[in-house]
């Protein structure tokens, strides 16, 4: 049997955060106050980033309404980190449109939309998925990625919330965000 170069022997064990490092990355994009916001305004902040679109049936309204309730359970923990929306449909959420639809939830969730070529952009760094599906005439829907990112103050991966986890799970795993060095 051969031995295996030092080199290779060497290597470190693999970890559940050693993709980590792939998730998330640079972007600016326009809030639905008509401010720009980019990753480097939130550094040394932990935030927290959520793909979808104000046309959605009810992936993002469910996951809105948990967001918020979440939140209001954290207290004032809640603070101490930014949540962000960001559209996969800019073509219909206007600034206008996500500042209305984000009304109904949390007023501390930053709605984000951009260009086609920014919204991709995005999408990609966080491996989040999207795409139109026609519904028939001018009408279509967006599937989308349904995951809640979790971002540390370094701007690392920290964890996600899947759709409809265990709502004490979601809190749990905000709090330890909030509460990472
Ligand atoms: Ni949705």
């Amino acid at each position: 049997m051969l031995t295996p170069p030092a080199a290779v022997a060497q290597q470190p064990t693999e970890t559940a955060s050693t993709t980590a490092y792939d998730i998330g990355g640079r972007f600016s994009l326009t809030t639905q106050h008509g401010t720009q916001l980019s990753d480097a305004d939130l550094k040394g902040k932990p935030y927290i980033v959520f793909f979808g679109f104000t046309h959605c049936p009810e992936v993002c309204p469910t996951t809105l309404f948990e967001l918020t309730g979440a939140l209001a359970a954290l207290g004032p923990d809640a603070d101490l980190l930014t949540p962000l929306f960001v559209t996969v449909d800019p073509e219909r959420d206007t600034q206008e449109y996500l500042a209305s639809y984000l009304g109904a939830f949390d007023s501390r969730i930053i709605g984000l939309s951009g260009s086609a070529e920014e919204t991709a952009a995005i999408a990609r760094s966080f491996k989040a998925t999207y795409r139109k599906v026609p519904l028939g005439g001018d009408d279509y829907t967006m599937d989308h990625t349904a995951i809640i990112y979790l971002i540390d103050r370094e701007g690392q991966f920290f964890d996600k919330i899947d759709y409809r986890e265990d709502f004490a799970v979601q809190i749990e795993k905000l709090r330890r965000l909030v509460a990472a060095k």
